[in-house]
């Protein structure tokens, strides 16, 4: 990352963060570019779009220090291992909410600002499906070890 980029994940961040319908808007955009995804939320989503704000103003937060929040986003990760969330589907989040950011920051070319926050989005979105992989491969071994005895 640049320190352009990093620059304008920070000013872009704080210019959208306050808009109530944000995360609203992000959950629309993936429903209607992955309707399939829908039937993963089945909790209040109130509660989860609460959270999934608060992480991205995490990342924003701590964008000049990623290496220090690996892992809280590799532990993350790991949840989504468990809900069995599927590869694919990060790139389907990754366009929605890049596709929200745009339309939020409204008026003017927002291409490099976009292209700072689809950098730090498919970094995070690497970080949790290599452990979620990794998670897999260790369940591999394990009931390979059982059934080849
Ligand atoms: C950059 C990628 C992502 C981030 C930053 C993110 C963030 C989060 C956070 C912070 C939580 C709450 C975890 C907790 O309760 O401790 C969560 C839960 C969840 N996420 Fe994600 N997520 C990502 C990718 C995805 C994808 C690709 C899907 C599927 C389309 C997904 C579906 C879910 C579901 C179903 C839950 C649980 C909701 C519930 O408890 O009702 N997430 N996510």
């Amino acid at each position: 990352m640049t320190s352009k980029q990093i620059d304008l994940i920070i000013k872009s961040w704080e210019r959208i963060s306050h808009e109530p319908q944000l995360i609203q808007k992000f959950y629309d955009k993936l429903f209607e570019i992955a309707p399939e995804t829908r039937v993963y939320f089945q909790g209040d989503i109130a509660k989860q779009s609460e959270k999934f704000a608060y992480t991205l103003g995490f990342v924003a937060g701590n964008i000049e220090r990623m290496d220090k929040i690996k892992k809280d986003i590799e532990e993350l990760g790991r949840i989504h291992s468990k809900l069995l969330i599927k590869e694919e589907e990060y790139s389907y989040l990754k366009e929605a909410l890049l596709i929200t950011i745009d339309e939020a920051l409204d008026g003017g070319d927002n291409t490099e600002t976009i292209q700072a926050w689809d950098h730090v989005l498919t970094y995070i979105s690497d970080l949790m499906i290599n452990v979620s992989r990794g998670d897999k491969n260790k369940k591999k071994t394990f009931f390979s070890k059982i059934f080849s005895t």
